[in-house]
This record gives C-alpha cells, structure tokens and sequence, in this order.
C-alpha cells in the first residue's frame, strides 16, 4: 500500500505527466501537508535528523555579528534578512549577541517557506529572547522594497529543489519521477530549454570532460534567488554559507553520481524516492554558479573562503576566549566550536561566499584567505 505523498504524487503525475525533479523535490520537501519540511517529528538536532552550523555552536552566529557592526558603521539604520530560518538558532544568537554590543538591528527579517518551522521559530524566539521579539518579522518571499544591511542564507541553496541532469553519447538529458504501474521511478528525457540555458551558464569556460553516463546536478532556482535578493538590496552583503564546491570540484571526473543525498536520522543514503516525505533530501551548492549569476547583475561577488578562513575572521576565538565559561560549560562549549571549525567536522566542506552591493568599507569575513580565484 503507497503512502499518502506517495498517492498524491502518482495523481499528479496521472493528471499532469512525468514530474521535473525538482517538482519531485519541491512536494517531497515542502507540500503543506506531506512534505519533509512540513511533518510533525523533529528536523533539527540529535533527536532530528540533521545539524546545522548556528544549531551546533552559538560562537556562528555571534561571529557573524561582528560583520553586522562592522557594515553599521556606514549603514545607520541596518537591518537583517535571514533566508530560511531553521529552528531559529541563528537569529537567536546573533541578536542575543547584538544586544549585549548595543548594535542591534532596526528588523530582523526571516524568510520562511514551511509553516511547522515558522511556529518553531516564533517558539523559541518567545522563549529564548522575549524581549528581543517585537523585532523579529516574518515574510513568506523577498520583497521588492529596498533593504539594507545583511542578508543571510546558511544552509538555504541546498534545501532548493534542483533539476538532475546524466551526460552520455545520446547526449544531455534530464530527470523526471514518472509512474509507473503507481510505482515511482526516475527516467531521463530530453532537457528543456531553460536548462541547456542554465547548462551553458554554469560550465561556460569549464574544460569538462563528462564521462558516460555521468549524472551531476544543476540548480535552476539558483539564478531566481539571487535575483529576488539583487532586487531587494539597495546596500548591504549578502552572505551565502553551505556545504559544496567550486566548479572543478562540483564536476570532478570521479563524481559520477552527483552531490545528491538524503539524510534520514543522520544516516545518509542517495535514493530520493526512499521514505519520501520523511527524508531530507538537498545538493551541494555549485559556488561557481552562484558566482556566475551574481557576476552577470549588479551583485559584486567578494569573497569565496571556507567556513573555517570566514570564523576566523571573525573573530571566533577572542569571542570564545572572552567569554566567563566554568570548567565544564568550557569544555562543552568548546567541543561545539570545533564541530562548526575543524576541517574532519565543518570547517573546510562548508564554504561561504559573499555578495556585495554600494558598499565601501572593508569587510571583516574576507580580509585574509580569500579564495575567489578558485571560484
Ligand atoms: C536546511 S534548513 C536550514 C535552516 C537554517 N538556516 C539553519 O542553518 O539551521 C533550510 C531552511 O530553508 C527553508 N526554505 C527552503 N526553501 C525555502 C523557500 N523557498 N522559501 C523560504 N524558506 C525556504 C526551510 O524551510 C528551512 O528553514
């Protein structure tokens, strides 16, 4: 017997034909009722199925706010937009933080999609900093007003649902989840022109030698996002952290089955059409995509470090080693910042790249170590 997700997808796909992918990827993790994103159980965390920076160590986000004072002292009314706002973890700790340095913001803004993590949100943010609340905003989508400050996205770019694409002798073809005898399967069929578009986009200049049968992934929501956040910024940065690669490395000739994973109780398996609904599913972000895209509007693209090179930066360790902490929270403190620092942990798969716009001063995230050249 198939599942409800499972039944609502064979309907559509009756009714409507073969799904995109990222169709596919959009209802398996956001449908109001059935997706990942939307279930009751918990997401975040040792008792979910996942763990992100902010949610492993207060010092990310407290970090990030020295950037935030830093882009204050020439914009006098900054605010903060945050693209997907988890379980709040990021908000709470970076405006915890801002308060105790005096330079909070004028709003905090989260963008959020899935309505079981906004309640999530208000939760915590009510329980953790109620007197912080009254600033905190939520917004389904960017608007088009002119924001100014930072922007935020960790862990955003690959929650979006994204197009998979095989590479062979036939040529260039992309995935559908078709259905068939109400058994779900992917098939491969010819690209749409949107995609070979994309296609030539992000592997302009590249010297790419795709084997036979090499599959990999291409993001068209990429380019709609960096829009909508080129469109909302009037002045301010962008700062865009996740785990993934450049282009060379995003297409490596042994990377034949792609970036594509699944985490089902923070166990990783590669089958999207396994447990569907109760799965995360996400890619590796192609920073060399995102780049292209910005490159080609009026977003500067700034900087392209690890996460580790962008901590530092920051500052992480006069934070940690300014902070009053007894010998046990130390230790337990401690044990989180090499979780979001150490190269075998976060440090080095997670990458940060950093979008400006009619700003002059001198960032704090890129003043060393700033890899742009390998994007
Ligand atoms: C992997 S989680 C990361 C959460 C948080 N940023 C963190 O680091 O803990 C992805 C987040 O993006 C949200 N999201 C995904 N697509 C979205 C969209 N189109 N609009 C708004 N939020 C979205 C999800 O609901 C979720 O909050």
């Amino acid at each position: 017997m198939n599942n409800p997700i499972d039944n609502h997808l064979n309907k559509i796909i009756s009714q409507k034909g073969d799904l995109l992918f990222s169709d596919f990827m959009d209802i398996a993790l956001y449908h109001d009722q059935y997706g990942y994103y939307n279930k009751q159980n918990s997401i975040f965390g040792a008792k979910g199925d996942f763990i992100t920076a902010p949610i492993a160590s207060s010092f990310f986000g407290e970090s990030i706010s020295n950037e935030f004072i830093n882009l204050s002292s020439e914009i006098k009314n900054a605010s903060i937009l945050e693209l997907g706002g988890g379980d709040a973890s990021l908000a709470i700790s970076l405006l915890k933080r801002l308060e105790e340095e005096d330079s909070l913001p004028v709003t905090y803004i989260i963008i959020e999609t899935s309505k079981q993590l906004k309640t999530l949100q208000k939760n915590n943010i009510k329980k953790l900093i109620p007197n912080l609340a009254h600033l905190v905003k939520w917004q389904k989508d960017l608007s088009e007003k002119s924001f100014e400050g930072l922007i935020i996205a960790n862990e955003f770019f690959d929650a979006l649902p994204s197009e998979r694409f095989k590479y062979s002798s036939e040529g260039l073809k992309m995935s559908y989840v078709s259905s068939i005898d109400h058994q779900l399967s992917e098939i491969w069929k010819e690209p749409t022109e949107e995609f070979k578009n994309e296609f030539v986009l992000a592997t302009d200049n590249m010297d790419i030698k795709f084997s036979e049968n090499y599959i990999s992934e291409l993001n068209l929501h990429y380019s709609t996002w960096v829009n909508k956040i080129n469109k909302a910024l009037e002045r301010g940065i962008c700062i865009i952290t996740d785990y993934g690669y450049n282009n060379k490395e995003y297409f490596l000739e042994d990377r034949t089955e792609g970036t594509l994973v699944c985490i089902y109780n923070h166990k990783a398996n590669f089958d999207p059409l396994y447990k569907i609904g109760e799965q995360d599913i996400s890619t590796f972000v192609n920073f060399s995509h995102l780049s292209k895209i910005s490159e080609n509007i009026d977003m500067d693209v700034c900087g392209y470090l690890t996460q580790y090179n962008f901590l530092i930066n920051l500052g992480i360790l006069n934070i940690f080693e300014n902070k009053k902490f007894d010998d046990k929270e130390k230790h337990i403190e401690l044990n989180r910042l090499k979780n979001i620092l150490l190269p075998n942990a976060m440090g080095e798969l997670f990458k940060v790249l950093i979008l400006k716009k009619n700003i002059n001063s001198q960032l704090l995230s890129t003043k060393e170590f700033n890899h742009l050249h390998k994007l």
